[in-house]
């Protein structure tokens, strides 16, 4: 009886642990060693290394390291049944994919204690989310490839895809990958992370169980070495990869200039914002949600709680109070909220970065934790900005709490970081939460809520959270490839400018050479030189010091990319008039450069109509409402991507020009144009064009001078979110390998592919290049 009243009291729970013997039995029935899955079975293993449970620190088993000739196995596979699997209808293919989610479905239990063994995870979160996510995302990815020929109607599979995935959601993040990648008509050789190596392997045998067929599917396990011989791999088409921003710039750096089709999904250091008016006992719950799941390794974990300074000391009164009922401990245990960090080397990378907080003047609310790999649910206060617990992504439960004044205040805390994957609005007025999400740089909004994943709805980031979609349409497009034209012609001959001087104040010729145009005024170059053009004339010679004047001038007419595409458009359409109004003019400058009549006629009538359909495009090329399987609605917004260099084409100076700078300015974004070395007049003409159809001060920014060496300005300058290339392979491999200190977007094709004049030189395709879509989750009809 006493014992009654002491649980009653207390309200303790007891232990409610999970049973573990199925996993154990299929442990035992490989013996406990795992080689690779290539072709359909799986190879011996052979050079192993071992798999602990982060929990109790036991041996679960002993898993192959990968070597670059098990991936080239792999990856022969892979190739080898590619065509074939490619070949299957869309139908035949959703059957296999249908397949694999109930055999998901049916083995959950199993599924779910694996990974919490393997991972650390509380098994209600595996059982509840992991699990069910990826049936969820096999469903979802079997209707695509049911779908294709309708919803993509000239699209490809890439081909062979490498996938290089993290261990904080390990069968989920395999999940995200492989089923739009084999919806699609791709093959995959899929590596999973050293620590977390178990649910992969576990779901090749279910796929071979299930009848798909021998080389689609390829798992092959190992280190950092495997997925370096993935990535550098020379038959692969596309890397897909998630994990540290470290890692996605190394890969961006090893892919530049190999062609391989590139998604990253990094890190994020997301904030969580509190309004006065927030239903706080609700947002209190959300912390948990944002912060304690999964012990905080979350690419996406609501790691800054920005509070309005009016509910402060309330807020964190009632969180410090729910942080105390937060039960820390056995994965494997029903009731536990908070499990193991994934392994040692984890656990000391939090400890170390906590430690560093707190020598910074951090002070730290900590609950208990077990001995072992645990760390305890944390809060910190007093954190300033700039100090590493604000800055750092830290992958562990520890949360930080800074107060904000304004709206105003919160958008710009919420904004200073380096990354833009996620962000958590909290607010009763549905005005103001739309109104912070709209400015709020990050690719996934929750209004009201945080962490919700699905399958129909793109998931991925801005800024040095990387680049790419996961999930949805966005997610299927990114294992799609259209027929954008491969290497045709030749790179034409671009031969140095000659420096001359005459861009300088006491330059002789000065009143016929073309200046520069940067902020919406004609400027001498920095260098004081210009250089001769052929067919006459003379254009400024920029550098670094002008890209660097126009990068300002473009971040400074960034109120463009939020104008309304009814503006956008009616401005473009007058850049269209205008431009047709002055035909003659840019025909005789076509011919002096070089073109016949016709071809010059053909090229300034294809250049205006172009500026009609992007004008038309500006109001028209809108994003989506998802039907996420939960009670919200989400929003798919094309935003702009910002300050874009663009490297225009050679070949047709004024269509080039026109093709890729009045997509990327129709969407909102800002805009450096390098036009074309060789005959850069056509460009510059159209500054009083613009002028005149009333473009905004730098929103289009051109500087002439040497091709290469403007570009890899832009590609390194870390105000510039994204770069067009269209030039040489030098050039395309510089562009991308310089474009890793922010991690850019970047678009590099060689110059002479497209035949502008044709249909291939318009599309929407370009109009994707130019966005990045924000999902915006708002609960909706609960
Ligand atoms: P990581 O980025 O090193 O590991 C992720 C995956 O990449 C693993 O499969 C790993 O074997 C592989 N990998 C490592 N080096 C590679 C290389 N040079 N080429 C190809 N593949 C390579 O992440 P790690 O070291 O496990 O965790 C370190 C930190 O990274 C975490 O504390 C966290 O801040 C961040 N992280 C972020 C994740 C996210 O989802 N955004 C996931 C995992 C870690």
């Amino acid at each position: 009886m006493n014992e009654i009243t002491n649980i009653l009291e207390t309200l303790d729970y007891g232990p409610a642990p999970e049973n573990t013997d199925l996993v154990r039995a299929w442990l035992e029935r490989h013996d406990g060693r795992f080689g690779h899955f290539i072709d359909g079975a799986f190879r011996p293993s052979g050079g192993t290394f071992d798999v602990f449970e982060p929990a109790t620190g036991r041996h679960l088993a002993s898993v192959t390291q990968g070597t670059s000739a098990d991936v080239d196995d792999a990856v022969r596979a892979a190739r080898a049944a590619q065509p074939g699997w490619a070949a299957l209808s869309g139908h035949d293919r959703a059957r296999h994919l249908y397949a694999l989610a109930r055999h998901v479905q049916k083995h959950a239990r199993f599924l779910s204690v694996l990974e919490s063994l393997d991972n650390g995870k509380p098994i209600r979160e595996s059982r509840d989310i992991d699990i069910p996510l990826v049936a969820r995302h096999f469903y979802h990815h079997a209707g695509w490839a049911e779908l294709l020929e309708d919803e993509f109607p000239s699209a490809r599979p890439v081909g062979v895809c490498g996938q290089i995935i993290p261990w904080n959601f390990p069968l989920l993040m395999l999940a995200w990958k492989v089923a739009p990648a084999l919806a699609a008509g791709n093959t995959v050789v899929l590596k999973p992370a050293e620590y977390t190596p178990l649910t992969a392997l576990a779901f090749a045998e279910l796929a071979a169980d299930c009848g798909l067929p021998a080389g689609v599917l390829n798992i092959v396990t190992g280190d950092g070495s495997t997925g370096a011989a993935i990535v550098g791999h020379g038959d692969i088409d596309k890397i897909a990869f998630t994990g540290s921003t470290e890692v996605g710039r190394i890969i961006r750096r090893q892919t530049a200039g190999t062609g391989k089709f590139l998604t990253l999904e990094l890190g994020g250091k997301s904030p969580f914002i509190v309004f006065a008016d927030a239903d706080l006992d609700a947002a209190v719950e959300g912390v948990v949600d944002a912060i304690w799941f999964n012990q905080g390794q979350v690419c996406c974990a609501g790691a800054r709680i920005l509070v309005a300074e009016a509910v402060a000391e309330r807020f964190e009164t009632r969180l410090k109070a729910r942080m105390k009922t937060l039960r820390i401990g056995d994965p494997l245990d029903k009731c536990t909220d908070v499990g193991a960090i994934v392994h040692p080397v984890q656990l000391d990378r939090i400890r170390k970065l906590v430690s560093q907080g707190a020598r910074e003047g951090a002070v730290l609310h900590q609950t208990d934790a077990p001995e072992g790999c645990f760390f305890p649910p944390t809060l910190a206060v007093g954190v300033e900005p700039a100090s590493t617990l604000a800055r750092e992504e830290i992958f562990g439960p520890v949360a930080t709490l800074t107060e904000f004044r304004t709206p105003e205040d919160a958008v710009a805390l919420a904004n200073n970081t380096k990354y833009g994957l996620a962000a958590s609005v909290w607010s009763e007025n549905v005005n103001l939460c739309l109104d912070i999400a709209a400015q709020v740089k990050a690719g996934v909004v929750w209004v009201n809520c945080t962490n919700i994943f699905d399958a129909g709805a793109g998931f991925g980031g801005y800024r040095e959270s990387g680049y790419g979609r996961e999930g949805g349409r966005e997610g299927m497009m990114a294992y799609l490839s259209h027929p954008e034209p491969k290497a045709s012609g030749t790179e034409p001959e671009v031969p140095a400018p000659q420096a001359a001087p005459g861009g300088g104040a006491a330059g002789a010729g000065i009143d016929r050479t073309a200046k520069l145009y940067i902020g919406g005024k004609q400027v001498r170059p920095d260098s004081g030189y210009a250089y001769a053009v052929a067919g006459g004339g003379h254009a400024g010679l920029g550098n670094r010091k002008d890209i660097r004047n126009a990068v300002e001038a473009a971040a400074k007419a960034s109120a463009w990319g939020a104008a309304t595409g009814h503006n956008r458009a009616q401005i473009l359409y007058y850049l269209a008039e205008n431009l047709s109004a002055r035909a003659a003019e840019f025909e005789a400058r076509l011919r002096a450069a070089g073109s016949g009549v016709e071809a010059a006629r053909g090229e300034v009538e294809m250049s205006v109509r172009r500026c009609f359909w992007y004008a038309a495009q500006a109001d028209k090329f809108d994003g989506a409402v998802h039907q996420t399987k939960s009670a919200h609605v989400t929003l798919a917004m094309n935003e702009p991507v910002g300050v874009v260099g663009i490297a225009c084409p050679t070949s047709v100076p004024l269509l080039g020009f026109v093709s890729t700078v009045l997509p990327a300015i129709a969407m909102g974004n800002c805009v450096i144009a390098v036009p074309s070395q060789l005959h850069p007049l056509s460009a510059t003409d159209l500054y009083q064009v613009i002028e005149t159809s009333d473009v905004p001060a730098g929103v289009v920014n051109i500087v002439t001078g040497m091709r290469d060496e403007l570009a890899k300005t832009l590609a390194q300058h870390d105000g510039v979110d994204g770069i067009w290339y269209f030039g040489s392979a030098a050039g395309r491999k510089m562009v991308e390998a310089e474009s890793t200190g922010n991690l850019k977007q970047t678009w590099t094709e060689e110059d002479a592919a497209r035949n502008w004049m044709s249909a291939e030189g318009q599309g929407r395709r370009f109009l994707h290049r130019a966005t990045q879509v924000k999902n915006i989750w708002v609960p909706y009809g609960e």
